[in-house]
């Protein structure tokens, strides 16, 4: 248990109450922007989606703690935390701007709110690092923002986009692991098939994996000629291709099904009895997991035939809100393309 916790010890902790005397210094959290260009970056980091749904729920939640485990701009978090006086938070990020640009946001809500330097699949560590500030309270709600934010995808100098030239990196936090072009050094031509079928490249997986692999990007550019090279012209509609290998590597690098396991199985611990978890997914990969996840944890993985009843023991630990998952209203998606892809499903822990 204790390696455990080592392993997971979340990294930094930046306190809103001194929000202005941080963002100023050299601290590898805060030091990023400057006031002003955090004001400017705010204005345009990400738009949230589902937002009116999302503030919905956890309005309605009882006084608590609820976990923002994909802060992001705090788009959503400054939503509830306005329209539900009850709640505090905990915002998690392992983006170092993310987290920035989110403390300056919530400034505003002092002492409810605490932005934690953390990947979510490190949640019973971070609430563990926490404790004073839960102050004893219930975790009442857990919301799960998949992905990545605008700000990451137009950030060019981040290297998620085929979009603008740029370093090969992808990584959300920076400031660890490989970036992109480290691990094509690497990887195997399998393997790398492997990852970018995972993630919805089937058709051209085995001849991109070769000719990545021949070319060694070190760039987007180069990655997306790669890319190019091995499809022939009519499959190269509207960059479709590129999205997807981009949207795997990134995958990939950040290592984000591992994160989201671990993340969904420490949030239904976390949560008390009767709290909520919340989670936008992006990508049919995503979702998958997020449904099967609760799923079992809603069956308890029985498997015994319903007119029989249960007599395997298995233990319920969520009811499901509804079977399929719930999309973006029209208008939304009108004026949020993002929204096109958000599937929202959430479930309540019950009593075992
Ligand atoms: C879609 S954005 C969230 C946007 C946010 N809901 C808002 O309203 O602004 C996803 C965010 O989650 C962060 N993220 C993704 N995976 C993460 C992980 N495993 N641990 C911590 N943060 C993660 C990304 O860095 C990104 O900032």
């Amino acid at each position: 248990m204790q390696g455990v916790r080592q392993k997971y010890r979340p990294r930094t902790t930046c306190s809103l109450a001194i929000v202005k005397t941080r963002v100023d210094t050299s601290s590898a959290l805060c030091s990023l922007f400057t006031i002003e260009r955090l004001q400017m970056a705010q204005d345009n980091f990400h738009q949230p989606v589902l937002e009116r749904e999302i503030v919905e729920l956890f309005a309605s939640l009882p006084a608590g703690v609820i976990v923002d485990a994909t802060l992001g701009g705090a788009g959503h978090a400054h939503a509830i935390l306005s329209s539900a006086p009850q709640l505090r938070l905990v915002g998690i990020d392992r983006d170092p701007e993310a987290r920035a640009v989110a403390t300056n946001r919530l400034a505003t809500f002092g002492e409810r709110v605490v932005v934690v330097d953390a990947a979510f699949a490190d949640l019973p560590a971070v609430l563990d690092g926490h404790r004073s500030f839960l102050a004893g309270q219930d975790v009442v709600g857990v919301l799960m923002d998949l992905g990545v934010s605008s700000h990451q995808l137009d950030a060019a100098q981040r290297g998620f986009s085929f979009r603008s030239d740029a370093p090969l990196d992808m990584r959300m936090d920076p400031t660890k692991g490989e970036t992109a072009a480290q691990y094509l050094a690497h990887v195997d031509r399998h393997e790398l098939a492997r990852v970018l079928r995972a993630n919805g490249e089937n058709r051209f997986a085995g001849a991109i994996a070769k000719s990545i692999l021949e070319r060694q990007p070190t760039t987007t550019d180069e990655l997306s000629d790669a890319v190019e090279r091995a499809v022939p012209m009519a499959a190269r509609r509207r960059g479709h291709v590129a999205t997807r290998v981009f949207q795997a590597l990134r995958i990939e690098v950040n290592q984000e099904e591992d994160q989201l396991a671990m993340g969904l199985s420490a949030a239904l611990d976390a949560l008390a009895i009767n709290g909520i978890l919340a989670v936008i997914s992006y990508h049919s990969g995503e979702d998958r997991v997020v449904k099967t996840t609760l799923r079992e944890a809603e069956t308890g993985g029985c498997t015994c035939p319903n007119e029989l009843g249960c007599v395997c023991g298995a233990v319920r630990r969520v009811k499901v809100f509804k079977a399929s998952a719930q999309l973006a209203r029209a208008e939304e998606i009108a004026a949020n393309p993002r929204a096109r892809s958000a599937r929202l499903r959430i479930a309540r822990k019950i009593a075992p």
